[in-house]
């Protein structure tokens, strides 16, 4: 499977948010390229990566009026789910599920980041959101009642990596 490339697709314009989806797409490209001995290491730091990247999406939405349980933040909790149990499995030995995991999970990354984040990312920019400081210029646009959809995405499961990746 080719390896995840950079686009300017992904580009959304929230720094860092932008920021951390070109270092997810880096170090899933480490991951994919690695030789059998380097591949657990790194796909830890991918999950490492992975976590601290959608705890910040998961405040963003906090900050800006999602209610706790939004379907973009519970699709987060599935897909760290998943990798943690890739971590678990790969370090057991069987490291072609990990690999399988690295190629879905970009499959995955260009799906999400082009509906979810860019909605997210939309929003925020809506409202004046900087994600550096949490500032919020605009709070008069802040919605009323809290977001508990992915803002004009879908939620329908199979936008999860969830059911390919339990198959293994
Ligand atoms: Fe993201
Ligand atoms: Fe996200």
């Amino acid at each position: 499977m080719a390896v995840l490339q950079w686009s300017e697709t992904f580009a959304l314009g929230m720094q860092v948010m932008d920021e951390t989806h070109l270092e997810f797409v880096n170090i899933l490209a480490e991951v994919v390229n690695a030789p059998d001995t380097d591949l657990m290491p790194l796909w830890q730091t991918m999950v490492d990566h992975t976590d601290a990247h959608f705890a910040r999406e998961d405040r963003w939405m906090l900050d800006t009026g999602f209610a706790a349980n939004n379907c973009h933040t519970t699709q987060h909790q599935i897909v760290l789910k998943v990798m943690r149990e890739g971590l678990k499995r790969g370090n057991a030995g069987h490291l072609a599920v990990v690999r399988q995991m690295a190629d879905e999970l970009g499959v995955w990354f260009a799906q999400h980041a082009n509906a979810m984040d860019a909605a997210l990312a939309l929003h925020l920019r809506n409202v004046g959101y900087n994600d550096q400081t949490g500032e919020i210029l605009l709070p008069q646009l802040l919605p009323t009642e809290d977001i508990e959809g992915c803002h004009g995405t879908s939620c329908t499961p199979q936008d999860t990596p969830d059911a390919k990746l339990h198959s293994f």
